[in-house]
């Protein structure tokens, strides 16, 4: 048994960001952050275009920031939480500076600002085309500062510790189900331990490898969200989830696949088919610059009319100097598989790259189990609605960080750990005989996903996804009754339950809004409503 005073879970941006700020204001409390891989793991440090803030306030505003996300979200984002990000954002990005992050700047020493889709003016700050890698890492190295956070790598979180392990029986209905802290893996001498906290901060990130295309690191399992539903906390809009367009065709196929940044269309690239000629006239009048629900659907259709396999992006007509200055990394991973990107099209398709809806919060981060918070991209905060503008999650995760230190410094002395919690029992399990069975189903999950839950849905394909998920649930659940904990079978377990959650919540919207378009409910209903789960 290990005793803490905050757990969190995750150490990414949000993760991370909620630490430093938590430390700062209370050096009299423990810290401990899990990664359930190494430090510089997870969906922060593979973030490319950079980080959407108003920086030149001579052309741009907080208004004009706050007007693109709420068109960017379609009707369904929380208007003073969109305020409260894009303001408090700008602060948490100079504070970023402050701690050491670097971003990209002109000759004369301004800060270089990108352009992204839905934006109506220059406003991403960049580090070239891995801007998360420098943030992770300056992170990383301002949390090390601090002698009361301990950053545990290898950890798998398997499950939160509520009343039920009391003894107590917890429904969806319950009112003050309590979180004690988590049964977690460790993966280095494969025990579980108890890990007892008086708070503990759900920052586990995305989940995009529920489908079989995605940009996503292969920790984005979606972990936090299915412990959570688990635990019955409340979930809100599932069904969003966003599909970077442009994400590199390898025929060789790879996982994750490779990012071509929006900062590239920010910069002038144009998408085309693969013959050379431009389509997205016929789609929206920002062309390769319109919102990304609107642009990914327009490539899936392409891609489907055409009978092809991907669409194209063309730099060959962009400055090369400046491109190889931006995009270094694009160029290389190009010139990697032969596409020389100044000659040729870049193949392209839309991936799984973000997850709106998660685990609903309050301003201050407050999830509906009491002594949980939490920020990032596994939560739904209002923020992005039905459709997250591009280069707004790393601003999310660093306000709701922050958010929550502030309110937790000073809540925390109203919380004790409960010390009557029983360790884990394997009784009944055994060695797994067959771990093929879980790589059979993880990829019968991704199929199920991506043909049927994907970026145009319709009644016949949900019902379809749905019949199969109860197959597979009620398949994993066995294992998971008679097998010994695994990291890969738990990820199986939490994946098709994020699966189930998306599907349900998919079924539940009988409408077409942002990132959810179901052919036979093509319009956008009068009045708004989140789906909950
Ligand atoms: P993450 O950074 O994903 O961190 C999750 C943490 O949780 C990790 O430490 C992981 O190990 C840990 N974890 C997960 N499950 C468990 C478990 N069971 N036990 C223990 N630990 C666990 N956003 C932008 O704003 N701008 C961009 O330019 C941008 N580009 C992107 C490019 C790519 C290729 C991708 C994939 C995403 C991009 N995004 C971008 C989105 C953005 O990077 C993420 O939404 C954001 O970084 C999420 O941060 P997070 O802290 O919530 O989660
Ligand atoms: C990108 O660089 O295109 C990703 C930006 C984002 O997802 O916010």
């Amino acid at each position: 048994m290990y005793k803490t005073d905050v757990l969190v879970i995750g150490a990414g941006v949000a993760g991370l960001s909620f630490a430093i700020k938590f430390a700062e204001q209370r050096s009299d409390l423990k810290i401990t952050l899990l990664t359930k891989s190494h430090k510089q793991a997870g969906n922060t440090a593979w973030a490319q275009g950079g980080v959407a803030t108003v920086w030149d306030f001579d052309t741009d505003s907080f208004n004009k920031h706050v007007d693109d996300t709420l068109i960017a979200g379609d009707g369904l984002c929380d208007e003073d939480i969109v305020n409260i990000v894009v303001k408090e954002g700008h602060d948490r990005v100079k504070e970023i500076i402050s701690w050491g992050t670097r971003f990209d700047k002109e000759e004369g020493g301004d800060y270089n600002l990108g352009m992204e889709g839905g934006h109506s003016e220059h406003r991403i700050l960049h580090y070239k085309d891995v801007t998360g890698k420098e943030i992770q890492r300056s992170l990383v190295e301002k949390a090390m500062t601090f002698p009361n956070i301990e950053l545990k790598e290898h950890y798998f979180a398997i499950d939160l510790l509520t009343q039920h392990h009391l003894g107590r029986n917890i429904t969806r209905l319950s009112p003050n189900t309590e979180c004690y802290g988590v049964y977690a893996l460790n993966k280095e001498n494969n025990e579980i331990e108890t890990i007892l906290a008086k708070t503990t901060i759900m920052a586990t990130g995305g989940a995009g490898q529920i489908y079989r295309n995605t940009t996503n690191p292969t920790i984005a399992t979606g972990d936090g969200i299915a412990m959570f539903y688990r635990a019955k906390g409340l979930l809100s809009n599932m069904e969003f989830v966003q599909f970077h367009p442009t994400a590199l065709f390898n025929p060789a196929g790879e996982n994750p696949d490779f990012l071509i940044s929006e900062a590239v269309r920010g910069f002038g690239a144009i998408l085309k088919t693969p013959k050379g000629e431009s389509f997205m006239e016929n789609y929206d009048p920002r062309l390769s610059l319109a919102p990304r629900d609107i642009v990914a659907r327009a490539i899936d259709n392409e891609i489907k009319t055409r009978g092809l396999e991907f669409m194209s992006l063309d730099c060959r007509h962009l400055d090369q100097t400046e491109f190889l200055e931006h995009f270094p990394n694009i160029y290389e991973k190009c010139k990697s598989l032969g596409i020389d990107v100044f000659k040729d099209l870049i193949p392209v398709l839309p991936a799984c790259h973000y997850l709106c809806g998660g685990i609903h919060i309050d301003q201050h981060g407050r999830t509906s189990v009491k002594g949980l918070y939490a920020a990032g991209e596994c939560t739904s905060s209002g923020l992005h609605g039905a459709n997250r503008l591009a280069s707004n999650s790393l601003l999310e995760g660093l306000v709701f960080g922050e958010r929550i230190a502030k309110v937790l410094a000073a809540e925390i002395d109203n919380f004790s750990l409960e010390e009557n919690i029983p360790d884990w029992d394997a009784e009944g399990t055994d060695v797994p005989k067959e771990l093929v069975l879980i790589t059979q189903s993880w990829k019968e999950l991704k199929e199920i996903m991506s043909n049927y839950v994907g970026i145009v849905r319709t009644n016949t394909r949900l019902k379809r996804a749905m019949d199969r998920l109860n197959l597979l649930y009620n398949e994993t659940e066995l294992l998971y009754k008679n097998t010994n904990v695994s990291t890969q079978l738990c990820e199986l377990r939490n994946v098709i339950t994020i699966g189930y959650l998306v599907t349900s919540s998919a079924i539940m919207r009988r409408e077409s809004r942002g990132l959810h378009y179901n052919t036979d409910y093509p319009e956008k209903y009068d009045y708004l409503e989140t789906t909950w789960l």
